[in-house]
């Protein structure tokens, strides 16, 4: 039945190391409700694909799937190449972390960490190395014979990993595992994370996280999710620099999302004023209408009345002033929308209702295809 590089072979052993993931199709329903549909998706060897969508969006089902605690209802799921849809989880070599951590409360660190080894039948004589190996990569070494109790949120977290860790995984699957961390733990543990996964180029690394910056710092490419479908795949600079629709423009970094229509002669309008994008669409006719996506941190403030070269701008009145350490977020109301701005070095921010004029480069913009319910789109909404 496969065709896939590596197969057909023989099922696999708990103890091959398999690496890559591959969806195919998969669809998963819980009764009348399609939570998961048609996902096709690749994570190759040794790479990290964060799965990033709001919560409900099937994150986690999608996760579930490969490491075989839900069946799809249609559809493939393959690791290393090989079938693996209706193998149980543990002989599927996948190492998987939770958000809860899930330790046994009444066995060891090391004993925790040896529990999926003894699961997996490997041989006595070599798990205590590799519980010793598993604790040393998450720096954990020290904490071998204290109790879950014992240890701090972010030291249970790290056990957790090292347990997923001690069965030499082709395939790790962390869920939200950051989320219960405080915010400088997080960032401490991110750190960690990256780290590991150089110092295991070979695992294949699927990160459910609803956190862009978790997903911006770690991940090689992130698979954006909304209402059961994946919306965009790309490298985290592509996503950001180049959404292709609103959801990924806003949900991927922050973005002002403005409704413009074509004015003719590469010129575009919002409101009443004339604004230029890098470049238009071809085919791109007068009257229609897209989403121009600009960054907060792309608009600057300008000279009254002055954006200078050829740079756009947008006049408007000061809603708001908010002081960010590095920046002023400045909220401004142009035309009656709402635009953000990120401004550094502003010694004096302008005051809350004076009027300003906010400038940007066509080459900062991106053109979206419109909003629904528009009359006519610019582009084809996918
Ligand atoms: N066992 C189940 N039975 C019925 N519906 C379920 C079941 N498990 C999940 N769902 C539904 O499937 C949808 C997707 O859930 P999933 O856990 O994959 O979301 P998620 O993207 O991980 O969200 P979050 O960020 O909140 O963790 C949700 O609407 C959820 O209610
Ligand atoms: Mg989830």
């Amino acid at each position: 039945m496969s065709t896939e590089p590596g197969g057909p072979e023989a099922v696999p052993t708990s103890r091959a190391v398999r690496s890559g993931i591959r969806f195919d199709h998969v669809s998963v329903r819980y009764g009348d409700l399609t939570v998961l549909d048609a996902l096709d998706l690749t994570v190759e060897p040794g790479e990290v694909l964060a799965l990033l969508g709001p919560s409900g969006s099937g994150k986690t089902t999608a996760l579930r799937a490969v490491a075989g605690f839900v069946r799809p209802s249609g559809g493939r799921v393959l690791i290393g190449g090989q079938d693996v849809t209706d193998l149980p989880p543990h002989r599927r070599g996948i190492g998987m972390v939770v958000q809860q951590y899930a330790l046994f409360p009444h066995l060891r660190v090391d004993q925790n960490v040896a529990f999926g080894l003894k699961a997996q039948r490997s041989p006595r004589a070599g798990i205590p190395g590799r519980v010793a190996e598993a604790l040393e990569m998450t720096g954990m070494a020290g904490y071998a014979r204290r109790y879950p109790r014992e240890l701090s949120g972010g030291q249970q977290q790290r056990v957790a990993i090292a347990r997923a860790l001690a069965i030499r995984p082709g395939v790790l699957l962390l869920d939200e595992p950051l989320s219960a961390l405080d915010a400088q733990l997080r960032s401490g543990m991110l750190a960690e994370l990256a780290r590991l996964h150089r110092e295991l180029p070979d695992v294949s690394i699927l990160y459910v996280t609803h956190d862009q910056i978790e997903a911006l710092t770690l991940a090689d490419r992130i698979a954006v999710m909304d209402k059961a479908r994946l919306q965009d795949c790309g490298t985290p600079q592509d996503l950001y620099r180049r959404p292709r629709t609103e959801f990924t423009a806003s949900f991927v970094g922050s973005a002002n999302l403005l409704p413009v229509r074509v004015a003719g002669e590469g010129a575009l309008r919002f409101g009443d004023a004339v604004v230029r994008a890098a470049e238009l669409p071809k085919g791109a006719v007068e009257g229609a209408e897209a989403t121009m996506c600009v960054r907060p941190h792309a608009l600057r403030l300008a000279a009254e009345g002055a954006a200078g070269g050829a740079a756009n701008a947008l006049r408007g009145t000061v809603t708001g002033v908010q002081w960010r350490g590095s920046t002023h977020r400045l909220l401004v109301d142009s035309g009656g929308h709402e635009i953000r701005a990120d401004v550094g070095d502003l010694r004096q921010p302008p005051a809350v209702g004076a009027t300003v004029t906010l400038a940007f480069d066509p080459e900062d913009t991106v053109l979206l295809p419109a909003g629904v319910g528009t009359e006519r789109p610019l582009l084809e909404r996918v």
